[in-house]
């Protein structure tokens, strides 16, 4: 065969050292496999790639790493490619390879006594919460995306969601880690071990560095017990200050049983009401503001249907809940997570939007939505702030849908003007840019202006160390 150049750095002869590793199976170079693979599901970046890699094991991985580290291709690692900040698309001149780990598909091990899986990069979330709750546990990280997302995106990005303010974030899971290092290496490190005090914490380096260190492909998550009881209700305050104060009620009721506390905006629902067949306000008339509030204990008859009851009760007293409902079946309670978990989808369908996801430290919430709001509204007339999220743990996803009769187009170029508004109230309360979706190819020029300095050159030298040809998702993260 002759070695025919694809694109400056991939050859026909790479093309074919990677099949006879991966198989037929595991090689897709049909345009319409690749053409989905080179753009994010927001649309914010198209790439090209002249081939999807689908290796069905580590040791294969690690094959087709040390193969295009040898031609020195660089390689995006990507899962379920619901990456907010275009975390895995390919470079646009196609001299980037696509590592799929789609076939790295099997659950290794569940141990209900050690409390622990070990579970391949290509799992979905969502298969494995299920394969948990086969064996009585829970694997306690949820996000809207749960249904592609894959558990090696999920730590490369250690995503939050709904759960933190109980469970904390992806990296809080994760007791073991096996990589594929830039040369090739393969690193066992899928230790499930509560204690294990032995220098560097390496697996935590991986967590949250989107691809550009190595490829994850393996994890020993942690588990907690299945819920014996669960108690939600949908709850509609007049301000983000109520929802604040209602926070405050159940966590000094039983703080322990919080497991997602939630807020929405009546704007931001009204889209969900609109764009997303067969949602339906389970209470009588619009408000400002809404609480999706979810209590769990693995507790049996802990009563913590009463124990909702009794916070709601007090609140309503106190004029700090207008009106609620809580669910009497499973059916009621996907349907209020539905009004939740489909905010980001009915955005998109409602018009252009700009993303700010964002952290304060929880008592600010308040404040800060007022602010960035008149902030917004100050600096384009029309635009329409959608706040929502994670209120518990202090993770709001500002965004910004376009005003109604503008042109998308413009709206989005826009978008570091509205975000730079949004961010000086951040500042204002010691928070964080990007809260639980990382940087991807969106931010990084962000990242001198926050975490400038000492910070920054640490991580340089960090990627450096482990991936001095910058092979590894180039152009993500660090600027
Ligand atoms: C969510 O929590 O639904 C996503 O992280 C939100 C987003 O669209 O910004
Ligand atoms: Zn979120």
């Amino acid at each position: 065969m002759p070695d025919t150049a694809i694109s400056p750095t991939v050859t026909m002869q790479l093309i074919e050292a990677i099949r006879a590793v991966v198989g037929e199976r595991g090689l897709l170079t049909d345009p319409s496999d690749t053409a989905a693979a080179s753009e994010d599901w927001r649309r914010l970046y198209k790439g090209r790639t002249s081939a999807v890699v689908r290796p069905a094991n580590t040791e294969e991985v690690a094959a087709v790493v040390r193969l295009c580290a040898a031609a020195g291709v660089p390689i995006v690692t990507q899962g379920g490619n619901t990456s907010m900040v275009g975390g895995a698309v390919p470079a646009e001149d196609g001299s980037e390879l696509v590592l799929s780990t789609a076939r790295l598909n099997r659950v290794r091990d569940l141990d209900p006594v050690d409390m622990t899986m070990t579970i391949e990069a290509g799992v979905t979330l969502k298969a494995a919460q299920l394969a948990a709750a086969e064996h009585g546990c829970l694997l306690p990280l949820s996000i809207s995306s749960e249904g592609t997302a894959q558990i090696g995106g999920v730590l490369a990005v250690n995503a939050g969601g709904n759960n933190t303010v109980r469970y904390g974030n992806a990296r809080d899971l994760v007791l073991g880690l096996e990589a594929v290092l830039p040369d090739g290496t393969i690193w066992h490190g899928l230790r499930r071990l509560r204690k294990d005090n032995t220098g560097y914490c390496l697996r935590q380096l991986f967590v949250g560095s989107e691809g550009t260190l190595g490829i994850i492909t393996a994890a020993v998550l942690k588990l907690v017990p299945q819920p014996k009881e669960v108690a939600v209700a949908f709850c509609a305050v007049e301000t983000a200050a109520a929802a604040l104060d209602l926070f405050a009620r159940f966590q000094a009721h039983d703080v322990a049983s919080i497991s997602a506390f939630e807020l929405m905006s009546g704007l931001g629902t009204s889209f969900v009401l609109q764009h997303i067949p067969n949602a339906t306000l389970p209470l009588d008339r619009p408000a400002p503001f809404y609480v999706l509030v979810e209590l769990a204990t693995p507790r049996p008859n802990a009563g913590l249907r009463g124990s909702l009851e009794e916070v709601l009760e007090g609140a309503l007293a106190a004029g700090v809940v207008i009106d609620a409902a809580v669910a009497e079946s499973d059916a009621q309670r996907a349907a209020i997570w539905r009004l939740r978990e489909e905010h980001s989808e009915a955005q998109k369908r409602e018009g252009a939007s700009v993303k700010n996801d964002v952290s304060v430290p929880v008592s600010k919430v308040p404040a800060f939505i007022e602010e960035a709001t008149a902030a917004c509204a100050a600096l384009m007339p029309g635009i329409r702030a959608v706040p929502f999220g994670h209120m518990g743990d202090g993770n709001i996803h500002f965004n910004l849908e376009q005003p109604l009769d503008a042109d998308p187009v413009w709206f989005l170029a826009q978008d570091h003007a509205i975000v730079e508004k949004v961010n000086e109230v951040v500042r204002k309360y010691d928070g964080s840019f990007s809260a639980e979706h990382g940087i991807g190819k969106l931010k990084p020029y962000m990242m001198p202006d926050w975490r400038g300095g000492a910070e920054l050159a640490l991580m340089r030298r960090i990627k450096d160390a482990i991936d001095p040809r910058g092979l590894m998702n180039p152009g993500k993260v660090l600027p």
